[in-house]
């Protein structure tokens, strides 16, 4: 399982899913809601971008859950949960949530170190980047900064 708010999908996360696709026999990339953020894209546009950057992994199921991460686990037989840790400032939080996540169900939580090209990389601080203009045409696949501009450009 690889969690997430995808919202939108970036390079950083890609690398991740494609290293666990490389490790496990099946992953799902679930989104999620993060009650702590406000979201650019609804999750049924979140899905169909990551569905189109993901289509050339084969073991790679992409789906949604309004709820807790370790229920949809339970019901899926999934036994560990994949993130990525960009820094130490990650640590905390997941920390937290994946002895919380333990706790509640059993499963496990594997961090994965991400690729230092990376690990400066979050959604929220591309959202803020090409809001005002900055360039972010390597961070995430072409389309999905095509889809990321057009949205941005309905906003303001
Ligand atoms: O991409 P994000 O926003 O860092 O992902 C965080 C996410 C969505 C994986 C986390 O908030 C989550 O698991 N939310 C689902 C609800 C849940 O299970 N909360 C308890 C976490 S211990």
């Amino acid at each position: 399982m690889c969690p997430g708010s995808y919202d939108p999908v970036t390079n950083g996360h890609l690398d991740i899913i494609e290293r666990a696709a490389g490790l496990f026999d099946e992953v799902v990339v679930a989104v999620l809601v993060n009650k702590s953020k406000k979201s650019l894209f609804t999750v049924d546009e979140r899905l169909e971008m990551l569905r189109e950057v993901t289509s050339q992994w084969p073991n790679v199921r992409i789906d949604s859950w309004h709820g807790l991460l370790v229920d949809y686990c339970r019901e899926h037989h999934i036994g560990a949960i994949v993130k990525g840790l960009r820094a130490v400032s990650d640590f905390d939080y997941e920390l937290q949530m994946a002895q919380m996540n333990q706790r509640l169900s059993g499963v496990e939580t594997l961090f994965m170190s991400t690729n230092p090209l990376y690990s400066f990389l979050a959604s929220s601080l591309v959202k803020e980047v090409a809001t005002y203009g900055g360039d972010v045409s390597n961070l995430l696949p072409p389309k999905i900064e095509q889809r990321l501009l057009e949205r941005l450009a309905e906003q303001s």
